[in-house]
């Protein structure tokens, strides 16, 4: 039987809430549990949701079970599925339980974080939150963490931070009409664009970002940021800070962070390290060799949303100086003063917005129930997961892989004898969308010495041995129908 629509006035009522919370708690039990059932690639044309879904804007009320039949109908056609075990692109990522249960409870709480007047809880467990995290990568208590939407923004964050620690007052008298030297920043060829971007909003400019050169493991090369470093102190110009990168977007190559922090230390430079994907890694003794010397930046980003099982979105920026971050952002009009301001922190003075989703909830849930063990043991998993397809690229006739994998990624490509130069370009190409095509497995792809290269990425929590061998497979057979140009 279908439910009334809403009641004249106020929200559905509690005992129609409860029937459809837990119907919907069944279906996303059931998605979870059939996940491999769906293509994990959208095959969905643009503009088809679109047309599926707006119906124009609603005058009449419509039943509950009405709008959840056209959310599988309509909307989840539109999905490419990030749960799925079979996603290997960009960097993999999923939804663990415990995180689900803590975004449900956060949208249903529906508190706003900004003062710590307006939910203690949202302010004390991010710092609970971000700080057990810390510990479980083993920086040190000096740091100080909070949460941000995504390390775009908390580079983003870090970078004004970084700027306002230069002295110029940027904050009070802006960058425009002002005598002052040019700014610089610098990060390797490798550095997610986010740096850009972060450069870009804070009128650092495209120009301001200098992209130094990496080595042949596509690691930021000293001896090349050193230079630039002095060549542009001579020039007049303000060097100020320094992006260096543990787990790069196309490889997960590490730049050399002690070399990089002792340069800092020497023109007095910020050193903003972006781990966003691999910072989880960490956690993991065997793997914290890759961290060494980031525990000498001011800021750190990792995103808790990337490989650690939380839900969309969780970025922790962790720095050595909150104070810095503050003295960038607090602007407080008389409405939220608060009588308390001396004795708690306000995450609004955290950054550019205003309004704080409660995140820490997902991340505070999914550190207990995992625990250090159960995290340290997926990761280790995908790791080895990852060599293990690793090897077998290594072994296979006509592949090769492209770069080293300290992580759990692996960028490679086929090179079958006769082929080369741009031929293997769209040989590879060709190999990925027809392995896209079969809905069972994702990849994406980069370039690499300005070659076209697959990347295979594992961070879901629901990838397996077997998923994994199937993609190989796929792979191997994609590979043996693009060289003879069968048809699909
Ligand atoms: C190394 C690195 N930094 C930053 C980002 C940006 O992440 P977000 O989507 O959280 O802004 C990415 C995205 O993949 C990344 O790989």
């Amino acid at each position: 039987m279908n439910s009334p629509v809403p009641p004249p006035l106020g929200d559905m009522t509690p005992d129609e809430f409860r029937r459809h919370a837990h119907d919907t708690v069944e279906w996303i039990a059931d998605y979870l549990e059939r996940i491999r059932d769906y293509p994990v690639l959208s095959r969905v044309r643009p503009g088809e949701v679109r047309a599926a879904t707006d119906t124009g804007p609603p005058l009449h009320p419509t039943e509950m079970e009405t709008i959840l039949r056209d959310f599988r109908e309509d909307v989840l056609p539109g999905i490419t599925h990030w749960n799925h075990p079979g996603f290997f692109a960009y960097f993999s990522i999923s939804a663990a339980a415990p995180g689900i249960l803590g975004e449900m409870l956060t949208a249903a709480l529906d508190v706003n974080g900004m003062l710590w007047r307006t939910s203690p809880a949202a302010t004390e467990m991010e710092e609970v939150s971000t700080s057990w995290l810390r510990e479980l990568m083993g920086l040190p208590g000096t740091f100080h963490g909070h949460i941000q939407d995504t390390a775009s923004t908390s580079t983003m964050v870090a970078l004004a931070a970084a700027r306002e620690a230069t002295g110029l007052d940027v904050r009070a008298e802006g960058l425009s009409g002002r005598d002052l030297p040019a700014l610089r920043l610098y990060c390797s060829e490798e550095a997610h664009s986010s740096v850009e971007r972060a450069a870009i909003t804070l009128g650092i400019g495209r120009s301001g970002t200098r992209r130094i050169a990496a080595d042949g493991e596509f690691r930021l090369r000293p001896d090349l940021l050193a230079a630039a470093i002095e060549g542009d102190i001579r020039a007049g110009l303000r060097p100020f800070c320094v992006v260096a990168t543990i787990g790069t977007t196309s490889t997960t190559s590490v730049d050399p962070v002690p070399e990089i922090a002792e340069l800092c230390r020497r023109h007095g430079l910020w050193l903003h390290v972006d781990a966003a994907y691999a910072g989880a890694a960490a956690i993991v003794p065997e793997l914290r060799h890759h961290f060494a010397g980031w525990e000498f930046a001011d800021s750190i980003v990792v995103n808790p949303h990337k490989w650690l099982f939380v839900p969309i979105d969780c970025s922790v920026l962790l720095l050595r100086d909150p104070e810095a971050v503050r003295r960038a952002f607090t602007l407080t009009p008389e409405y939220l003063t608060t009588s308390e301001a001396d004795a708690a922190i306000n995450l609004m003075d955290y950054g550019p917005a205003l309004g704080r989703r409660f995140r820490s909830l997902k991340l505070w849930m999914t550190l207990r129930y995992f625990a250090r063990t159960g995290l340290e043991a997926r990761i280790r998993e995908h790791v080895r997961l990852a060599a293990g397809f690793r090897e077998r690229v290594e072994s296979s006739r006509g592949w090769r892989v492209a770069a080293p994998s300290p992580f759990s990624t692996v960028a490679f490509r086929y090179e079958p004898e006769g082929w080369e130069g741009n031929g293997l370009d769209s040989l590879n190409a060709e190999i990925m969308e027809r392995v896209n095509r079969t809905g069972r497995v994702f990849l994406s792809h980069t370039r690499l010495h300005d070659r076209f290269t697959l990347r295979l990425a594992i961070g879901n929590i629901r990838t397996t041995e077997s998923d994994v061998a199937g993609a190989w497979e796929i792979l191997s057979q994609a590979a043996l129908e693009a060289r003879s140009g069968a048809p699909d």
